[in-house]
């Protein structure tokens, strides 16, 4: 990676307070740090409940941060709110997995759309539609699209419709929580393409939250292994999945499904082997 990657996160610690008297905290991250690089797509990966989402959140500055710091662009975002926090938003975006949950199911998608347009009002109405329509081209759905409502559309085209609105102000980091977990696999391809091109054209980084250890490879230059909110192990995806250094890292790719028999037959004899030798 060279020059200032647009995320520095340098020993996170995310420490919720506990129920009962004189309880500790109990901490969910613990001294995470990692970097995405301009235009880079990094994953972080882990069981459920290691802490994916919360490092997001956190980044997002929707999660309150108990230790280190957070860094946009050179520029520690760690405590900024309220307004500082709102004009980061040309820069910094989400994607969610469940995207009908994040549309607001009353407003036409038009309306969606130009909300993040008028942030900074200098564009003029006509401007915002030209816009508009130009975003729902590159998602792949069609201009009258705008004057639709979130519940008319599928699974799949009410993600294409969170990306159009994520992509709206050409922000320089995504972070996607999971953006495909909710569709088919073909749809789900068909997402992770638009997110493909869509980084080629704009120039946007991603840190990508999955689960899902079989897109990782195809879609992620680096991976991190998120496990209860410490980092176990980092590298090129490739390696990260074809030789597994950490024992939790084997197993969870060992627990990735595979569309091809013989192959889901042998890793499920890994599995046996690694669950023997960890027990
Ligand atoms: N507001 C909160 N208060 C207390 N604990 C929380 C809170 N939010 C999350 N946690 C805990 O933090 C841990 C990490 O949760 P997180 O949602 O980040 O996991 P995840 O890796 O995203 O899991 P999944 O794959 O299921 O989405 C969990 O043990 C969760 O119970
Ligand atoms: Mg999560």
């Amino acid at each position: 990676m060279t020059g200032t990657p647009i995320l520095k996160v340098d020993g996170l610690a995310v420490r919720y307070p506990s129920r009962g008297f004189r309880k500790p905290p109990t901490t969910v991250i613990e001294d995470v740090s990692f970097e995405v690089g301009c235009a880079e797509t990094v994953a972080l990966v882990g069981e459920s409940g290691s802490g994916k989402t919360t490092i997001g959140r956190a980044v997002l500055g929707l999660t309150p941060v108990s230790g280190g710091r957070v860094l946009l662009d050179g520029r520690d975002v760690t405590r900024l709110t309220g307004r500082a926090r709102r004009l980061l938003s040309s820069d910094l975006q989400a994607i969610f997995q469940n995207p009908y949950g994040s549309l607001n199911p009353a407003l036409p998608v038009g309306r969606t759309l130009a909300e993040p347009l008028l942030v900074d009002s200098a564009r003029s109405r006509d401007e915002v539609r030209a816009h508009i329509a130009e975003l729902l081209r590159r998602v792949g759905l069609p201009e009258d699209a705008a004057d639709r409502y979130p519940p008319q559309f599928s699974g799949g085209q009410r993600q294409r419709i969170a990306i159009a609105r994520a992509v709206a102000r050409k922000p320089k980091l995504i972070i996607c929580d999971e953006p495909t977990s909710a569709l088919d696999v073909t749809t789900q391809a068909a997402a992770l393409n638009l997110l493909s091109e869509l980084q080629d054209t704009l120039g946007c980084a991603y840190l990508f939250i999955t689960h899902d250890l079989a897109v990782v490879k195809e879609f992620a230059a680096r991976t991190l292994v998120l496990q209860h909110g410490r980092i176990v192990e980092e590298g090129r995806s490739t390696d990260v999945c074809d030789r597994p250094q950490h024992a939790y890292t084997r197993r969870l790719v060992a627990a990735a499904p595979v569309p091809d028999p013989v192959l889901q037959r042998r890793r499920r004899q890994q599995r046996t082997d690694v669950e023997a030798a960890t027990a």
